[in-house]
C-alpha cells in the first residue's frame, strides 16, 4: 500500500486553520485560554496569558472570562477553580496529571503530622486539591523561599512534595528545619551535572539557568536558579548573550521568540515532561467545543485549599510574571 508523503506545508496548514477554529470558539464562548511555559509551541501561540505557575494562578483570579481553558496539567486547572468557584475551568486532556503531584498521599501526611505536631505544612503548588485542603500555605518555585520565610511563628516545616525544592529553600532559611518529602519531578531529574558541565565546556560564555526542580548537583554548578517565568525576567535583563536552559523544553520557544540576540542550550533532550505535552491544538479546540473535560473542586477540600492558596498569593503580593498576549 503506497503511503501517503508528509508534507510541512500540510501540517502548517492543519495548525493554521485549527487555531483559527480556536479563535472563534474562544469569543463564543467568552473564555481565556492560560498556557504554562512548557506547553508545545503552537498551543503558546493561542495563549492570552502565558507564565509560570505563580503568575498563572493570579491571572486566573484576574481572568475577566465565563470560561478559563487552561493548558498545563491538573493541579493547574484545580487551583484555577478554587480560586475561581463561579468560571467554568476546563483542562483540554484530562490524563494531563503531574507524576509529582502524586507523590503525597492524605493518609501520608496526616501521619507525617502526627511525627511532627509543631510544624507548618507547605505545600508546593504541584499537588492536588485535597493536599493542599491539609496544608498551612501553598508555595510555587518563584515565592518558596518568601513563603517558608513569612512563617515567622514556625521553626519546623513539613514540604511537600519536592524534595529539591524543598532543599534549595533550606539553604536560604537556616533559623528553620525543613523536614523534606521524598518527591521529585521526573523530567527534571534526567539532566546530570555532567551534561551541564559537558555544555558549558562547549560555550564558556554561557549562563546556567536551573529550575529548582533540579537534582542539588545540577543547581550546585548552575549560576542563577529561578522558576520559569524567572528566567524570562533574567534572561531579558541579562548582559549575557549565551544560555544553558536547565528545565523543560517548552521554555525555548518564548526564550528565543522574546530575545532574537540571545542563545539557548539545553544539556540534553530529555527534558521534555509528557503530560505537558499531551495538550495539542487539536484538544484545545475539542475542549472549547465540547466544553471539556470541566475540573471543579467545590465543598470542604476547596474552602481548605483556597485558604492556603489565598495566604501564598497575599505573601507573594501583586508581582506577576505573566505574560499577556491580545488580552
Ligand atoms: P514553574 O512554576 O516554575 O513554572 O514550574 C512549574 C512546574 O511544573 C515545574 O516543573
Ligand atoms: Fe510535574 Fe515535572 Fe511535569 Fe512540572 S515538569 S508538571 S513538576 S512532571
Amino acid at each position: 500500500m503506497a503511503s501517503h508523503p508528509y508534507k510541512k506545508e500540510d501540517d502548517l496548514k492543519y495548525k493554521e486553520n485549527l487555531k483559527k477554529k480556536i479563535l472563534k470558539l474562544k469569543k463564543e464562548k467568552h473564555a481565556v485560554i492560560i498556557v504554562h511555559n512548557y506547553q508545545r509551541d503552537e498551543v503558546q501561540d493561542v495563549a492570552d496569558i502565558s507564565g509560570d505557575s505563580l503568575a498563572l494562578s493570579q491571572a486566573a483570579v484576574k481572568a475577566d472570562a465565563k470560561v478559563i481553558v487552561f493548558c498545563g496539567v491538573d493541579f493547574m486547572a484545580e487551583s484555577a477553580s478554587i480560586l475561581n468557584p463561579d468560571k467554568i475551568v476546563l483542562l483540554p486532556v484530562k490524563e494531563a496529571g503531574c507524576p509529582m503531584a502524586d507523590m503525597v498521599t492524605v493518609e501520608r501526611l496526616r501521619e507525617k503530622k502526627k511525627e511532627y505536631p509543631g510544624a507548618a505544612i507547605v505545600c508546593y503548588v504541584n499537588s492536588s486539591a485535597a493536599i493542599k485542603a491539609e496544608s498551612d500555605i501553598c508555595c510555587t518555585s518563584s515565592n518558596a523561599i518568601q513563603v517558608v520565610k513569612s512563617l515567622k511563628d514556625y521553626k519546623e516545616v513539613i514540604f511537600i512534595p519536592d524534595k529539591n525544592l524543598g532543599r534549595y529553600v533550606q539553604q536560604y532559611v537556616p533559623d528553620k528545619k525543613i523536614i523534606l518529602w521524598d518527591g521529585f519531578c521526573p523530567t527534571h531529574i534526567r539532566v546530570s551535572k555532567e551534561e551541564v558541565l559537558k555544555t558549558k565546556e562547549e560555550h564558556p560564555e554561557a549562563e546556567v539557568l536551573a529550575h529548582p526542580e533540579c537534582n542539588p548537583d545540577v543547581l550546585g554548578v548552575s549560576d542563577h536558579i529561578c522558576s520559569t517565568g524567572g528566567m524570562f525576567s533574567y534572561v531579558k535583563l541579562s548582559k549575557s548573550k549565551e544560555f544553558i536552559i536547565a528545565t523543560e523544553s517548552g521554555m525555548l520557544y518564548r526564550l528565543k521568540k522574546d530575545n532574537p540576540d540571545k542563545k539557548f542550550y539545553m544539556s540534553t533532550d530529555r527534558l521534555v515532561c509528557p503530560t505537558m505535552k499531551l495538550t495539542t491544538l487539536g484538544w484545545v479546540a475539542h475542549s472549547l467545543e465540547a466544553m471539556e473535560h470541566e475540573v471543579k473542586i467545590g465543598g470542604e477540600i476547596r474552602d481548605k485549599a483556597y485558604k492556603a492558596l489565598e495566604r501564598m498569593l497575599k505573601v507573594s503580593g501583586e508581582k506577576s510574571g505573566a505574560s499577556l498576549a491580545g488580552y
